[in-house]
């Protein structure tokens, strides 16, 4: 669904971020890439829906060069979910999860429709929601509607950084839980940037780990851990361990920890 062909991203000022990358992302994959502060998770994201432009190498989407797709048409292809909250600020909850749908010129009525069973999805009654403003909602709350929006026009990948950084543990561990409930039913292909292995492993069907621009090794999280390519990795692998989680109960697919 997404290859990565040598792709490379040298910033102006001269700053490497993303060394030559191999990759191959499966559809309905849940993908997760996973590595320390500045190494390179959110250029690597950032490159699929051309928000950054690489500087070498091709990404193919659905079999397509994206860069030889128009940036709109890739976008609507592409849902986005921000490291920060990023809803617009002036909008309702009903006219921020429209944005796309408004850009693709459906009528209200489908629109409309779309929006209650985003809402419903997501457990927020949109008699409740609809008309609330993002200063009206909790961050949780927030949250789940920065997911929903992605998903509105209903795209064949997402792509999340760091969505949940921003919650307390309880938000964060109840969306991570809807995120893997929703991913059953819907079946997208999901890649998904965190630092924190705990919800690598929680979520990923495969797993990639970076460090300083590249890829140290792609896996199940249950082979990540039996056979951790290199020191690093098995760090990387420590707190899990040291939180005494048993190989047997990290399976990835199901999501259950
Ligand atoms: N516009 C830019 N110009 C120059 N360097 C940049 C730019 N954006 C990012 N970088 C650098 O590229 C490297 C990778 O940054 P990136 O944002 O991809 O990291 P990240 O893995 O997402 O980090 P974090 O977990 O902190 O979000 C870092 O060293 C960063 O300082
Ligand atoms: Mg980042």
């Amino acid at each position: 669904m997404i290859t990565f062909k040598q792709v490379s991203k040298r910033y102006e000022d001269g700053t490497t971020a993303v060394q030559p990358l191999d990759l191959h992302i499966e559809q309905g994959e849940f993908f997760v890439l996973v590595g320390p502060s500045g190494c390179g998770k959110t250029t690597t994201l950032k490159m699929i829906n051309r928000l950054i432009e690489p500087t070498g190498g091709s990404i193919y989407v659905n079999g397509t060069d994206n860069n030889t797709i128009q940036v709109h048409k890739l976008r609507q292809q592409i849902g986005y979910v921000l490291q920060q909250i990023a809803l617009f600020p002036h909008m309702t909850v009903e006219e921020n999860i429209a944005v796309t749908p408004d850009l693709l010129h459906w009528d209200r009525s489908r629109t409309s429709k779309r929006i209650d069973e985003l809402l419903h999805m997501v457990g927020m009654d949109p008699a409740v929601f609809r008309s609330r403003r993002p200063d009206e909602l909790s961050g949780g709350q927030q949250q789940r509607i920065g997911v929903i929006r992605a998903l509105a026009a209903d795209p064949p990948v997402i792509l999340m950084d760091e969505p949940f950084s921003a919650l307390d543990p309880i938000a964060r561990e109840r969306l991570q839980n809807d995120l893997l409930q929703l991913q059953q039913t819907i079946r997208k292909t999901i890649v998904f940037v965190t630092h924190d292995i705990q919800e690598a492993v929680k979520l990923g069907d495969r797993i990639a780990i970076m460090n300083e621009g590249t890829i140290i090794q792609v896996d199940t999280p249950q082979r990540l851990l039996q056979q951790p390519a290199n020191s690093f990795v098995e760090q990387f692998f420590q707190s899990i361990r040291q939180d005494g989680m048993s190989i047997s109960t990290v399976s990835g697919n199901e999501g259950t920890i």
